[in-house]
């Protein structure tokens, strides 16, 4: 073999010997962490009771209509500080608050684009409450976390998951019981 050549099948060689221990070393050249302990903080606790407060206020309307901003604010869309009911507790700066996205899943009077995923709660009071076949407890129960009446729900857990503060459960169970004027 001439210089070259040697030169070559040398420095091809040890490339392919360095290309060989990186492969061979991939998992020591990052750290894998415990996943376990992550996911840990992302778990909800198991579904839990709630007792609709006694300081609700079912038929305050400015409760209802802080309600009603957070049952249609889909994906907090409608985030303008200037558009947001009295007494609505602003999100924090970089914070999105995901409000209700209830319309994502169900439908109810003025919705625009209701989902279909959970039974529509239009007419609900009329329906429900004065029927008796619910309650404001239920409702407020539902909201909160509403896997304590149907293990497999596809229905988002609020309270327990603190989503949402016992106020806005109020707030969220005033608008649904409300008689709505709108179709
Ligand atoms: C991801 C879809 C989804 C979202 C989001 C969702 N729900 Fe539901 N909801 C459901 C499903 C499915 C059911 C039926 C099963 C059940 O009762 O848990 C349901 C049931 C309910 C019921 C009980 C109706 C009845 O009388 O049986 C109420 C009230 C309700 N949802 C209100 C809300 C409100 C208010 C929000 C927003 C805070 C909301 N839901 C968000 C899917 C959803």
């Amino acid at each position: 073999m001439n210089k070259r050549i040697r030169r070559f099948v040398f420095f091809s060689s040890a490339l392919l010997a360095v290309t060989v221990v990186d492969a061979t070393d991939m998992t020591k050249a990052y750290e894998m962490p415990d996943a376990s302990e992550i996911v840990k903080d992302d778990l909800i606790p198991s579904a839990t009771k709630f007792t609709l407060p006694k300081t609700c206020k079912l038929d305050d309307l400015e409760s209802i209509a802080r309600g009603k901003y957070m049952f249609h604010n889909l994906n907090s869309k409608n985030d303008k500080k200037s558009t947001l009911p009295k007494g609505m507790k602003v999100p924090k700066k970089g914070e999105v608050k995901p409000y209700g996205n209830c319309v994502a899943c169900h439908n109810i009077e003025g919705a625009i684009g209701g989902g279909t995923v959970g039974p529509p709660l239009t007419n609900y009071k009329q329906n429900f409450i004065d029927t008796k076949v619910r309650d404001a407890q239920f409702v407020y129960q539902k909201i909160a976390d509403p896997r304590v009446d149907m293990n497999e729900t596809a229905m988002t857990v609020n309270l327990t998951s603190k989503l949402f503060d016992a106020d806005e459960i109020c707030d969220i169970t005033a608008y649904v019981l409300h008689a709505k004027k709108e179709k």
